[in-house]
């Protein structure tokens, strides 16, 4: 099969990242991890990218450029890099509508809630602090909205009465770990259809 070219856009320690790389090493992922972009210069991500190979840039907002000007310059390495899909992994950034509509149905992201609860930048925080007995997290094309794009998987995080905020955490990062590759795959072997608001996973029927 043919690989997708693919970019891991990232904020921080980059585990979700990690977990794209050792599943594309294991032959799981059909895809060539073509660079990972950072918006912040200590982003332990990449680190763990160079230390697989793979080309490692920051973008991020200098001086008074503007955020459609830092966007230009994300666009600028995705395109030298023919990147096909772009994944947010913890991309702590709202992207604008420009590279939204260039990049359709072609941009996911990993969010640590079962949306639509708790969108937004404290996912984990706010749905601990809620009381909520299920939690999870959620893979989803990005569109205009914040955390809004249709879904195309999801994963339960049953909170536990002997949980503490870490071990929700901790184990909701595992369920991430394992949804965000096999929505990737699912997307590199074609089977995700958009209809609407609603993904339609082909082969599942
Ligand atoms: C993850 O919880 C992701 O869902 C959220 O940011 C966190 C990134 O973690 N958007 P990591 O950098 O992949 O370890």
């Amino acid at each position: 099969m043919k690989k997708t070219r693919i970019a891991v856009l990232i904020s921080g320690s980059g585990t979700n990242l990690q977990s794209v790389i050792d599943k594309t090493e294991s032959g799981y992922l059909p895809v060539e991890i073509a660079c990972v972009i950072s918006d912040r210069g200590d982003a332990f991500g990449l680190e763990r990218a160079r230390k697989h190979n793979i080309s490692a840039f920051t973008v991020f907002p200098a001086g008074n450029a503007s955020r459609e000007d830092n966007e230009e310059a994300v666009i600028e390495v995705l395109m030298r890099y023919n990147v096909e899909l772009v994944v947010l992994a913890g991309y702590m950034r709202l992207l604008t509508s420009r590279m939204i509509g260039r990049y359709r149905n072609r941009i996911i992201n990993i969010h640590p809630s079962l949306l639509p609860s708790f969108p937004g930048t404290d996912g984990y925080g706010d749905a601990w602090r809620y009381g909520v007995k299920v939690s999870g997290c959620t893979v989803h094309f990005v569109d205009e909205g914040c955390d809004t794009g249709p879904i195309i998987l999801q994963g339960v995080n049953p909170v536990e009465e002997i949980d503490t905020f870490e071990s929700f955490r901790e184990r909701g990062l595992s369920v991430e770990h394992r949804i965000l590759p096999e929505a990737i795959k699912l997307y590199c072997e074609g089977r995700l259809v958009v209809d609407g608001r609603k993904v339609r996973i082909r082969g599942k029927e």
